[in-house]
């Protein structure tokens, strides 16, 4: 009998690596990489809004525009069983009464609770500056990533964050709304078919300070 134990939260975040290349043959299905976003998507966002929209990108096809768009990135896009293209959606308070209506469903949240926020959430938005709402965008998206990241591991699996790639035409190449939808990271997602590379870290003690 073989019995398959869970890594601890130590181990994951500590043997997480990114990792270059993988394993061609191994491909995650897509009921997995739906778990994996699943959980992934339990990060927290400025007002609940989850930003973030994901482009999975695990086809011949979609690989094939993908490395024309990632050149210097060539073998995680060949290798991978996916990429991940995270985007924020620049228009996501459209989605507020969505949200806050399935914490009603869901019995999190009373209603009146619900009928109060959701336009005060639109009001507050409504006329702020697009760079305040991209860089409030942006930190949701960066947590969704890393918890991507952290639920790959956990699964055995290696990733990548990339950041080198044509921002300004990725979008279009996947026939979404430029304007609408804006590219924050790729991460690459297989099974590891390398150790990759030990990196260092800089001493807290630099980098903190108890006040
Ligand atoms: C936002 C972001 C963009 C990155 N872009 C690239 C990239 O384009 N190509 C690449 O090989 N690695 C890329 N990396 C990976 C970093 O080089 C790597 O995370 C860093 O050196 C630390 O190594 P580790 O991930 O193994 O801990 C990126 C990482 C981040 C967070």
């Amino acid at each position: 009998m073989t019995t398959t134990t869970q890594p601890t939260y130590a181990q994951t975040v500590k043997e997480r690596r990114s990792i270059r290349v993988y394993d061609p043959q191994v491909k995650i299905s897509k009921e997995e990489m739906m778990e994996i976003l699943d959980e992934a998507a339990l990060a927290p966002s400025s007002l609940n809004l989850q930003p973030w929209r994901f482009l999975v990108i695990d086809s011949e096809e979609g690989k094939e525009t993908l490395k024309d768009l990632a050149k210097f990135n060539q073998r995680q896009v060949e290798t991978s069983s996916a990429v991940i293209a995270v985007f924020v959606d620049m228009q996501s308070i459209e989605t507020t009464q969505e949200i806050y209506d399935l914490a009603v469903e869901k019995g999190v949240m009373p209603a009146d609770v619900r009928d109060r926020q959701v336009p005060a959430i639109q009001n507050m938005l409504k006329d702020i500056p697009r760079p305040e709402m991209r860089a409030m965008n942006f930190i949701d998206a960066g947590l969704v990533s890393m918890q991507i990241m952290l639920s790959a591991q956990a699964r055995g699996y290696a990733t990548n964050p990339i950041g080198g790639f044509e921002k300004a035409r990725i979008a279009e190449a996947y026939g979404l709304e430029k304007d609408r939808f804006e590219p924050v990271m790729l991460i690459s997602i297989g099974k590891a078919a390398e150790e990759g590379y030990q990196s260092v870290r800089l001493p807290i003690e630099n980098i903190a300070k108890w006040v």
